[in-house]
């Protein structure tokens, strides 16, 4: 486990090549076995493939232009009727899928949507009009998918800060 954790890096290139069925299946498996608040399952995941639309998703906001190089993009959504912690449990499926991705070999970057954009809150219902998201389901961010044109280097032992540990009490 630990080996996938230092090699996800936020990767923002990706190769020209398709991301395969049963690759994507896993990644999506991985974000349903997250851990969620009492059970509730919030989350749905639209899985975008069209370049006219990815082309859209990348216009929604600053710093989101790249997910049009994806093959893939997910877009990690929470249903607001489903319990009260769904946005927790989007992130956390979120990184599920981020993981699972290194695990396959593939890469990706958490592109946020929640409360993003100029102003700040612009972004989402820019994505909720273009993917047809009903009103009672939340976009937390864009996953997208695809293989490294270039591994980033991977995370390392110097990153380890014992000052950010506290023992017993702060
Ligand atoms: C909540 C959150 C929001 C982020 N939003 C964006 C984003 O909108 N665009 C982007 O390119 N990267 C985004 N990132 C990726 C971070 O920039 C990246 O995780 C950070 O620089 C650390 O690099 P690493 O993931 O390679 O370890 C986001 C990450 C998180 C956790």
């Amino acid at each position: 486990m630990i080996d996938a954790i230092r090699k996800r890096r936020s990767i923002r290139n990706f190769l020209k090549k398709d991301v395969e069925e049963e690759k994507l299946r896993e990644v999506l498996t991985a974000a349903m076995f997250s851990p969620n608040s009492w059970g509730t399952r919030p989350w749905e995941f639209i899985v975008v493939r069209d370049p006219e639309t990815k082309k859209a998703l990348a216009k929604s906001k600053d710093h989101a232009g790249f997910v049009e190089k994806a093959p893939v993009v997910i877009a990690v959504c929470y249903n607001i009727k489903k319990g009260t912690r769904f946005k927790e449990d989007s992130a956390i499926a979120a990184e599920h899928i981020h993981l699972e991705a290194v695990n396959q070999g593939l890469a990706s970057c958490f592109v946020q949507i929640a409360d993003a954009g100029d102003p700040p809150g612009s972004a989402e219902p820019l994505v909720k009009e273009l993917l047809k998201i009903p009103e009672d389901i939340r976009v937390m961010c864009l996953m997208p998918l695809g293989y490294a044109v270039r591994e980033l280097k991977e995370h390392g032992d110097s990153e380890y800060d014992p000052t950010k540990v506290h023992n017993e009490r702060f």
